[in-house]
């Protein structure tokens, strides 16, 4: 079963905003879109950047650097230059409090 591990308090996350944390020390980004939170590696798989410089746009996160957006359902890269998927992974709210699985959902 995966393990969960605190990261942040939901009410510190405003809806359409991006916050980098570390999971057992990985750089994990959280991005809310309404009431959902996802999890996706902070690093973008063209250059080893942070996403954390980004911003959401249509539902993806698109990298600061040169602006590819990757899905943050499933971490595939949309558009060019990154070609490479990101890791994704669980979110759990529990109250206030959002968790984060390092283990790719099931
Ligand atoms: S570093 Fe992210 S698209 Fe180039």
């Amino acid at each position: 079963m995966a393990e969960f591990h605190p990261v942040l308090k939901f009410s510190e996350l405003p809806a359409e905003s991006i916050r980098r944390v570390l999971v057992e020390g990985r750089p994990v980004l959280l991005a809310r879109i309404g009431d959902t939170v996802h999890a996706v590696s902070d690093t973008c798989s063209h250059e080893d950047v942070s996403l954390s410089f980004g911003c959401i746009k249509d539902g993806a996160i698109k990298c600061g650097y040169h602006g590819s957006r990757f899905c943050l359902k499933t971490g595939r890269a949309l558009n060019e230059p990154a070609t490479e998927s990101i890791p994704v992974y669980s979110t759990r709210i529990d109250g206030d409090t959002i968790s984060v699985a390092l283990e790719n959902p099931s």
